[in-house]
């Protein structure tokens, strides 16, 4: 998580989405509103399920030599070609899944002055609030979000720990050491798609950053006008998003230069690569811009955890993918002075 800025920022006022959808206003506050027609449309026939590819994990894992290639090949298509890919039989206990749910969407429901006991200073990135508003001008996403540093441990602010729900803390540091491991894996079965040595990933990494983020988007009226969350590709490694489960459809990802709407799968998790594999694959794998719509009458929840390289490390192209015929496409960089100057 980015560290915090020097000067004070100036944000104007941010409305709560969820207190607005209470208040039941006219009209939308302007500050909310966006020009629908700008930039790609979206995707008129939407993909079949299977078009996003899922990977069966325990496959990777556990199946037989044929198994494991089929699915591998698989793997390496995902990264490439979509950037974003299903995971199924993630070995996460669904008992699990369902608690950090139940957890994040009770904070949510809890009254405005309780969740503003863990505000979310201007310019910074844990705690409840809008992240990434840097100006007064700037439009708003129509969601609430609540984040955490969790790893290492000095990113922790334990004065923004929520004392409830009474079990949320224990739960998110249950979640966030299942779902840290299946990244540790991912990107072993990752780097052998590429050829590499499994851990190379966890070598080069060094103790990784870890982060939550639960976003929550109440319906809205006016749905047509707003964005749950703005289009944006992820600084991370990989990113692991969990969609509550019967919350709608609202996760679009770029494909062909159209929105393409990610329909959920019961107990599945969505990984994406962040900018940072994409940088240290030369491109080779993608980090894909995505958005998030809202629902008129449905609300919706999502529980993502990033995972990226200590800040320490400089990143750059891995020299095993550069040559004559790929030459070098990025600059080397540390993760911190990335993330300065994404936020
Ligand atoms: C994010 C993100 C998508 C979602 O938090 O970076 O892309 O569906 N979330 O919540
Ligand atoms: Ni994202």
């Amino acid at each position: 998580m980015a560290p915090v800025p020097s000067s004070p920022i100036k944000v104007g006022h941010i409305d709560d989405v969820q207190e607005l959808r209470k208040a039941k206003p006219k009209t939308i506050p302007e500050r909310f509103v966006r020009d629908m027609n700008e930039g790609p449309t979206l995707a008129i026939a939407l993909p079949s399920l299977s078009d996003i590819p899922i990977i069966n994990f325990s496959r990777l894992v556990n199946g037989s030599k044929d198994d494991y290639q089929t699915e591998s090949l698989q793997l390496a298509r995902a990264c490439k070609e979509w950037g974003f890919f299903q995971v199924i039989n993630h070995g996460i206990n669904l008992s699990l899944i369902e608690s950090i749910e139940e957890v994040a969407k009770n904070f949510f429901m809890l009254p405005l002055e309780e969740k503003q006991k863990y505000p979310m200073a201007p310019g910074t990135v844990q705690g409840y609030g809008q992240a990434f508003v840097f100006s007064e001008d700037q439009n708003l996403d129509w969601c609430n979000m609540f984040a955490l540093g969790i790893e290492p441990p000095y990113i922790r602010n334990p004065k923004l720990w929520p004392i409830k729900p009474t079990k949320f803390g224990e739960t998110v540091d249950v979640y966030s050491r299942e779902v840290r491991k299946l990244c540790q894996n991912l990107l072993k079965y990752i780097a052998m798609t590429l050829g590499l040595k499994a851990d190379i990933f966890e070598e080069m990494f060094g103790v990784a950053v870890q982060a939550i983020r639960m976003n929550y988007c109440p319906p809205c009226s006016r749905h047509d006008l707003v964005l749950g969350l703005s289009p944006h590709s992820d600084g991370s490694a990989l990113t692991v998003l969990q969609q509550g489960n019967g919350s709608s459809v609202g996760l679009q990802i770029l494909k062909d230069n159209k929105w393409a709407p990610v329909q959920p799968i019961s107990n599945a998790l969505v990984i994406n690569i962040g900018d940072t594999l994409e940088v240290l694959t030369n491109g080779k794998y993608k980090s894909v811009e995505h958005r998030a719509v809202t629902h008129k009458e449905k609300d919706r929840l999502s529980i993502v955890t990033f995972y990226a390289p200590s800040y320490e490390i400089e990143l750059g192209p891995m020299p095993e993918l550069v040559d004559e015929n790929n030459p070098c496409n990025y600059r080397r960089h540390t993760h911190r002075e990335y993330n300065k100057h994404c936020n």
